[in-house]
């Protein structure tokens, strides 16, 4: 079959990439989607089930640090655009093991920006038609200030507890190491477009949310440890504010700014739906015991103030106006109803979490892919 477009989708076996690739593979029948995953521990297939044998659908399992691999794919397969969400993710991680970051974000984003330009440059068309889109965080702009610590009302975001927001023009400040491989990996997208013509898209969003997420970040962490009574460790105070944001609503934004943003472009992405921490655990804990039939506040005991995350960053908000305003895109989920809907998930695929957390998905994948 002769596909109209092939695009690679980096770390479509985590959890935004995952839904990302379910949206490309259902609305482009035509277009085929490559989808490349190292298969880390936040890699799980079982995240695209649906879609595994969709004749528009090819998995590969490989490292974007690979540049022979990265080679080879963009010629065997004709990539005409390239869609990075292959990462390492998580904050507390990127505390213990920086390198890791480095390795996969940085030199995994130039590797790959290398790889496509090579191949680009030498086909007739060059760089026409091409698109090189890559996903990142608002964590690389660094933190907003706290400045109303009680939240006041806003017209653009209903509740805002600073006066400020991110936005595309605002000056990179990243303080963990997580946020500083990703503006590195940012800085270097923008150099192959401003040095070399390449036709590249970044988009920064803010925290999300939704089904897939691996139980170790605060939403699934959080909804896992309710399950199974165990204590829920709010970080400091809990005064923290993060700006939440339905996952399916960032792969819609993606798919837009894929075929529609203008290349060379920055896009703020996010909810205008700041919480913070504290009211953010006590409406999970709201909602699971609800759904789960256990008595209101049952599970409030199980909050457990403890040392702070180092160099915690204390307030996100995105200011999205830009992706709204160009492009028409809008979140369309309400957080209560996003929230449920999340919870519900986690409730009806305990299975998941399981395997996810006992590591015997990994051992699956190593008999059928090798070992890492
Ligand atoms: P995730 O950790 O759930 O998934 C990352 C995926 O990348 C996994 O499938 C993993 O196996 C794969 N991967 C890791 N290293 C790789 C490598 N070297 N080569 C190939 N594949 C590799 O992450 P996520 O939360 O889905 O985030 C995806 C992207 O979106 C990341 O770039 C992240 O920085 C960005 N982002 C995430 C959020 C969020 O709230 N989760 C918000 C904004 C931006
Ligand atoms: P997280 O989900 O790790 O996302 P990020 O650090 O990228 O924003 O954390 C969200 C917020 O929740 C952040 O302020 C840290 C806090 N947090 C806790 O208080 N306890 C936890 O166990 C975790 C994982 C996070």
């Amino acid at each position: 079959m002769n596909f109209k477009h092939n695009i690679l989708i980096t770390g479509g076996a985590g959890f935004i990439g995952s839904h990302v690739v379910r949206l490309f593979v259902t609305k482009y029948p035509d277009c085929r989607i490559i989808n490349l995953d190292k298969l880390t521990y936040a890699g799980n297939l079982a995240n695209l089930k649906d879609v595994e044998n969709c004749p528009n659908y090819r998995f590969v399992k490989g490292d974007i640090a690979d540049l022979g691999l990265m080679r080879q794919l963009f010629a065997d397969f004709c990539i005409d655009g390239v869609i990075n969400l292959a990462a390492e993710s998580h904050v507390d991680r990127s505390i213990k093991d920086p390198f890791t970051f480095a390795r996969t974000n940085v030199m995994g984003t130039l590797t790959l920006l290398q790889a496509a330009k090579e191949t680009w440059e030498k086909r007739a068309e060059g760089f026409a038609g091409k698109r090189f889109y890559h996903i990142s965080t608002d964590e690389v702009y660094g933190a907003l200030r706290l400045t109303h610590p009680e939240g006041i009302r806003s017209e653009l975001t209903g509740t805002a507890y600073g006066d400020d927001l991110f936005t595309e023009t605002t000056a990179y400040s990243p303080h963990s190491p997580y946020s500083a491989s990703k503006a590195s990996s940012d800085h270097f997208v923008r150099a192959y477009h401003d040095t070399y013509g390449m036709p590249t898209l970044v988009s920064n969003c803010s925290n999300n949310y939704g089904p897939n997420q691996f139980p170790e970040k605060l939403i699934p962490l959080f909804i896992n440890n309710i399950c199974h009574d165990k204590p829920l460790p709010v970080y400091g105070r809990g005064e923290n504010v993060r700006d939440w944001l339905y996952v399916e609503d960032h792969a819609r934004a993606i798919d837009l700014i894929y075929h529609e943003g203008n290349v060379g472009d920055t896009y703020n992405i996010g909810g205008f739906n700041e919480w913070k921490n504290i009211d953010l655990v006590k409406m999970i804990i709201k909602t699971v015991d609800r759904l789960t039939g256990k008595e209101p506040g049952h599970s409030l005991g199980l909050i457990t103030y403890v040392t702070d995350r180092p160099g915690h960053d204390m307030r996100y908000a995105i200011d999205s106006s830009k992706l709204k305003n160009e492009l028409g895109w809008q979140p369309s989920l309400q957080f209560e109803e996003g929230l449920e809907k999340t919870v519900r998930w986690y409730l009806d695929n305990r299975d998941w979490v399981e395997n996810v957390t006992s590591g015997d998905y990994l051992r699956y994948y190593d008999e059928m892919y090798g070992n890492r």
